[in-house]
């Protein structure tokens, strides 16, 4: 049986620089405040009717797609993970697709948030072991600054998020101990309001109780989209950000150690960790937890801020391009995010 491989890696980011100063124009907030807690120095945000997921995420597929080696025609099927979807259906998957003129493969969409990307490349890697596909295009694409509450009452979310996207190649590989060497996929759906986008949403109040959801003029067909949800101004994400931040440093370094346990390797081993770019302060307490130099730890939050699925193949992509990830280095991708899900994958590059 092969084993998969990343024989190709892209990414895109908007050309929009947007800094912490920028913000502090339409919301209570400071440069201090967002770098103290955060990382955060500057994120992207995509151009509004020019750029989306899927344009975003179609860039950075084509960068991958070339380095690579192959052609669009190549690819026999497509992953595309982001929270953050051009349409509330049909996915990013087929827009990509038909963007990319390559009509016929099946085209997959992942629900996954911060951990779509992790959740993707497992799938692609199952495929492509069992010899179904030999050539996937899994992107992670993100255009939050389209869906944030930028009153300072979504401050604490809002300032956080960025917009990009990545993109891989996966393909098979006959190098004995080379590719993906194992992936660890995990979630806990108790936590699912910690960090949500409920509205709209085809919910009716299931899971939070009626009263709020209660909309009186019609008994059906209002849940996704109402005018009381407008009025309450009730259609952004939110995030109980410390319950998040607890978990999160606790999961980080647990599903990295299964990663390694499962490959006898230990923390020590890792070349470069490409963790999901949540939180600088969660990074840096997962770097100290393994023990890891900073030079075994990849970091881009303070350029790009956090754009969920997208931000591994963003920062994978990074390293490679400055030569910090090479051929022969193990490398290990971990998440953490809404859901709550997890997930790592250990890769000998
Ligand atoms: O991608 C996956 C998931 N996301 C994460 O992993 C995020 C995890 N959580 C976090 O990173 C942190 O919880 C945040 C960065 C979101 C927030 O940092 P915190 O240290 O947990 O702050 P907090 O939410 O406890 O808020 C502390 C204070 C509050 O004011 P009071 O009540 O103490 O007066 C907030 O209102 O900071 C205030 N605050 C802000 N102030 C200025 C919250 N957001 C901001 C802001 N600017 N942007």
């Amino acid at each position: 049986m092969p084993s998969s491989k990343i024989a190709g890696i892209g990414f895109y980011v908007p050309e929009k620089v947007v800094t912490n100063n920028d913000l502090t124009k339409v919301m209570d907030t400071s440069d201090e405040w967002i770098q103290e807690r955060t990382g955060i120095k500057e994120r992207r945000y995509a151009v509004k009717h020019k750029e989306s997921s899927t344009t975003m995420g179609t860039a950075a597929a084509r960068i991958a797609i070339e380095r690579a080696g192959i052609t669009p025609e190549d690819v026999d099927f497509i992953i595309f993970a982001t929270l953050s979807p051009d349409y509330y259906f049909p996915g990013c998957g087929v827009l990509m697709q038909r963007e990319l003129g390559i009509p016929g493969i099946g085209a997959l969409d992942i629900r996954n948030q911060c951990s779509g990307f992790v959740y993707g490349l497992s799938i692609a890697d199952q495929f492509v072991k069992s010899g179904m596909y030999k050539n996937i295009l899994l992107v992670g694409a993100e255009f939050h600054s389209a869906g944030l509450d930028f009153s300072t009452r979504g401050r604490n979310v809002t300032v956080i998020f960025g917009d990009g996207a990545g993109a891989v190649v996966i393909q098979p590989t006959e190098e004995e101990g080379k590719g993906i060497l194992s992936t660890h996929l995990h979630a806990d759906g108790s936590y699912a309001e910690k960090l949500a986008y409920i509205n709209p949403g085809c919910h009716g109040g299931v899971h939070l109780g009626t009263e709020k959801y209660d909309y009186p003029d019609q008994e059906y067909g209002g849940a996704f989209l109402t005018e009381k949800m407008y009025k309450d101004e009730d259609l952004f994400p939110n995030m109980e950000g410390q319950a998040v931040f607890k978990m999160a440093v606790q999961k980080f370094p647990e599903v990295i150690m299964e990663a390694l346990a499962q490959n006898n390797y230990e923390a020590t081993d890792i070349d470069m960790l490409v963790p999901h770019q949540a939180n600088l302060r969660i990074s840096q307490f997962v770097q100290k937890r393994l023990g890891l130099r900073d030079d075994q730890v990849w970091n881009n939050i303070q350029k790009y801020g956090n754009t969920t699925a997208a931000s591994i193949p963003i920062a994978l992509c990074e390293a490679w391009e400055a030569g910090k990830v090479k051929e022969g280095d193990l490398v290990c991708l971990a998440a953490f995010g809404s859901g709550f899900t997890w997930g790592s994958a250990l890769i000998r590059f």
